[in-house]
């Protein structure tokens, strides 16, 4: 058990769960569903959430991690000395398997971006045939595959590197790079004629434009971006000595985030309400509405291509976290095994996402459920799965887990006193879960009000 690897630096495990947390959730996902969900008032049901049902989730994860120092499918049957609790840790396995094979679709199509830039094929183009180009690109089956694969790829070399020398280094580098990036991005946007419509859609909250859909995206968002109920963060937390304070890291970690989403609005409304353009106008928002607005200001396909890069940063650092679980799981933490194993998931991964990729294309009228098979995973794993591992791990820590154990880990490292602790425990055993059974009910469809 002690041949476990170990975070070298606490700031290098703050920014590795950092960017798990920070990736296509924050990016490219918040600002099309607070677009379409009501802007400000999105936003500040998003940041609601973000502290009274994620947080105490985060800390309950990094709690149980610590404390469990093994990988997520041995740390819930160890922790309540029963195996069947293991189940946890194997539907997070099982949720991140499934999560990366569409992820790295998307992930896909910003290289396909990329490389579109450095050709030149973005430039000067009007409002309209960025849309079209964005659909040209998405359903090219070749050129969409072969970048999920690069992007899979890169996350195999990384993680297969291990705790220190791959995932830690890289997001050292990568995340403070994309905070200094982005806010070099904001200011640019904040500098556009008009740009204060678009500040005060995303900022100044109008709660009669939320419906109980908009609400209930909020809270699923709200987990998404924070990597919870899929046990990730129980992951990295098993990597981290007793000296670490959790309290802080999570609320360092949530901060961040937050940050991220925050400069993604920033960096993309001004310029949405400049130049007239929908901020409804969903998923292709970023992809088909941003380089419309760069194309626009000076030298702005050197910053489109700037954005973009980090964008694949803070992709892949999420991404790294989605295998790095499931390599751990399956190679029970032995280093000797982590090459071929992530290479096998990485590969295993790509094949299973396949169709997601060509759904976009080829398979764009194969529907199941209703869904395409990109939307029917996205589907699966956002409302069903990390619900139900959140779920799941709310009751474990509150229920499982004595009390007197979680707050002696919860104090190692930090110098909390009781009263922090009640109102953490409260939330967690009864706030959260009861918060979760509403999107559950309302995946059955029984908010239809
Ligand atoms: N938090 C990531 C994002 O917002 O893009 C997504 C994610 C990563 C979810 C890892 C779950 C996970 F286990």
């Amino acid at each position: 058990m002690s041949q476990q690897e170990q975070w070298k630096s606490k700031i290098g495990f703050i920014l590795a769960t950092a960017g798990s947390a920070i990736g296509l959730g924050a990016i490219w996902k918040f600002p099309y569903v607070a677009g379409t969900g009501g802007g400000g008032a999105f936003f500040f049901l998003f940041l609601a959430f973000t502290l009274i049902l994620g947080m105490p989730l985060l800390l309950g994860e990094f709690i149980i991690g610590r404390k469990g120092q093994s990988n997520p499918i041995n740390t819930y049957s160890k922790l309540a000395s029963n195996p069947k609790w293991s189940i946890i840790g194997k539907i997070g396995v099982f949720t991140s398997f499934i999560l990366l094979s569409f992820y790295s679709v998307v992930g896909g199509w910003i290289i396909l971006y990329i490389v579109q830039i450095v050709a030149g094929g973005l430039n000067g183009l009007d409002e309209g045939r960025y849309m079209q180009l964005f659909e040209e690109i998405i359903s090219n089956p070749f050129a969409t595959l072969i970048a999920q694969f690069v992007f899979i790829l890169i996350s195999i070399l990384v993680v297969s590197k291990g705790i220190q020398k791959g995932i830690e280094l890289a997001s050292k580098i990568m995340m403070p790079a994309l905070l200094i990036l982005f806010i070099g991005l904001v200011i640019r946007s904040l500098s556009l004629d008009g740009a204060m419509e678009g500040v005060k859609f995303l900022l100044v909250p109008d709660f009669t434009k939320l419906t109980s859909e908009s609400i209930l995206f909020a809270l699923g968002q709200s987990f998404f971006t924070l990597s919870l109920g899929v046990s990730v963060m129980v992951t990295y937390a098993s990597y981290l000595p007793r000296t670490q304070n959790l309290p802080q890291s999570a609320i360092s970690i949530i901060i961040l985030n937050t940050i991220i989403a925050l400069l993604a609005g920033l960096a993309i409304f001004p310029g949405v309400f400049s130049f007239d353009l929908e901020p409804n106008a969903g998923p292709v928002l970023i992809f088909a509405v941003l380089p419309a607005v760069f194309n626009q200001m000076p030298f702005g396909m050197f910053f489109f291509l700037a954005f973009l890069i980090l964008f694949l940063f803070a992709a892949l650092t999420s991404a790294f976290s989605m295998i790095e679980i499931i390599v751990a799981s399956v190679t029970k933490n032995n280093p000797k095994k982590r090459k071929k194993s992530t290479w096998i998931i990485g590969i295993l991964i790509f094949i299973v996402g396949i169709p997601s990729c060509l759904s976009y294309g080829m398979l764009a009228d194969v529907q199941l459920f209703n869904r395409t098979f990109f939307d029917l995973m996205d589907f699966a794993v956002s409302n069903i799965l990390m619900p139900l591992g959140a779920l799941l791990i709310a009751i474990f820590v509150s229920q499982k887990v004595s009390k007197d154990v979680l707050f002696t880990e919860l104090k190692s490292g930090s110098n909390i006193g009781r009263g922090f602790f009640s109102i953490w425990y409260i939330l967690l055993k009864y706030v959260t879960p009861i918060a979760i059974i509403i999107v559950f009910l309302d995946v059955l469809g029984l908010f239809n009000w």
